[in-house]
């Protein structure tokens, strides 16, 4: 059964050197039970800190994490070990027991659950069937790709049959192609196994793939929160904005627009495109009407997992009211932004 995750008011501070760390910063988020939900930010803004707490590897200094009804952030002893069962997690690391072999990685959590041995060879069976490796069953970590490092260490996560997923960075040690299959194996068990998934990236293209929504972190703090496409077409704040940029080359850079400027000396505007509910052919109908004539000078369209979404930059040929009428009702139509001349 998925399970959602809820965040209130999650402080925490770390003592170092004498020292006080501030890694979190009151923050109050939460996931919806089956979502995939997405975490991305620079390094040091606390990613780490809060998924951490979701397990209570870490614990918050004030406030409180669910997961479900039950408050993680509470329980201590056995309980606390009971519903760490309910919770799996993946590395970036793999985290892989070395002098084990596959089969023995991802039974251990089962053995530690005490589960019969009949039934943990089946349930072993049955993970590696999942992931892709029942013909790796006895071979060595060592003897392994990343990407079928990180199977078994996604198999062993889902041993004990977890109501969410918590996963840190779990492709960054990654080619891009592994990459992809692992985010793929993500998807799938969350779309068949109906586990939440929350995961850290700093990999915009996997948010954009599988992610149903993202917040943004910085310096602790929750800076940007909403649908993936959402924050996609239309980012907030500067760190959203760079995080976008950085992977969708939809606006163009000062080095672009210095190329553009060389030909196109009107008047640029930015128009959001692609996430329309008509097919309301609005840039030819609004510049015919005002008998305007525009060229394309950049952009692009991206597709996230459920929607379009994009932006054109536009050059606008004609008189100068005429042209301010036009931006004007580009504006009611959909996001313009003037690029400064
Ligand atoms: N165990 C710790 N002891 C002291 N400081 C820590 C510890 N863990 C994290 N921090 C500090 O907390 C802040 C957030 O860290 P982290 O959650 O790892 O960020 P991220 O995962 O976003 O890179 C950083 O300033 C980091 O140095
Ligand atoms: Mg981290």
């Amino acid at each position: 059964m998925s399970q959602s995750v809820t965040f209130e008011c999650v402080s925490k501070s770390f003592e170092h050197r004498g020292r006080t760390v501030p890694a979190l910063d009151d923050v109050s988020l939460t996931i919806d039970p089956g979502d995939i939900y997405a975490i991305v930010g620079y390094s040091g803004a606390g990613k780490s800190t809060l998924l951490r707490t979701v397990n209570a590897l870490e614990r918050p200094t004030t406030g409180s994490v669910f997961v479900g009804e039950k408050e993680i952030s509470s329980l201590r002893g056995k309980s606390l070990l009971s519903a760490r069962q309910r919770i799996g997690m993946v590395f970036q690391q793999f985290n892989l027991l070395r002098s084990r072999t596959v089969y023995k990685n991802i039974a251990y959590p089962l053995r530690l659950a005490g589960l019969s041995e009949s039934d943990t060879i089946d349930r072993v069976e049955e993970l590696l069937d999942f992931v892709g490796l029942s013909d790796k069953a006895l071979q060595y970590p060592s003897q392994l790709s990343g990407g079928q490092k990180q199977r078994v260490g996604i198999a062993r996560a889902l041993a004990t049959r977890p109501d969410v997923l918590i996963s840190d960075e779990a492709t960054s040690a990654l080619d891009p192609e592994t990459t992809l299959e692992v985010l793929d194996l993500l998807k799938r068990v969350n779309e068949e196994y109906g586990v939440t998934v929350l995961m850290v990236t700093h990999e915009m293209d996997a948010v954009r793939e599988i992610a149903d929504k993202v917040a943004v972190m910085q310096s602790g703090r929750v800076i940007e929160e909403g649908s993936a496409s959402s924050v996609f077409s239309d980012p907030q704040t500067g760190t959203a904005k760079r995080f976008v940029a950085s992977v969708l080359r939809h606006r163009p850079d000062p080095r672009s627009l210095s190329t553009i400027r060389k030909v196109h000396t009107g008047r640029l505007v930015e128009v959001r495109v692609g996430d329309r509910e008509s097919n309301d052919p609005f840039l030819s109908r609004i510049t015919r009407e005002h008998g305007v004539d525009f060229n394309i000078v950049y952009g692009g369209v991206s597709e996230s997992k459920d929607s379009l979404f994009g932006r054109l930059t536009i050059e606008l040929l004609g008189a100068g009211p005429d042209v301010d009428a036009t931006i004007a009702a580009l504006r009611r139509a959909t996001d313009v932004e003037e690029v400064a001349a």
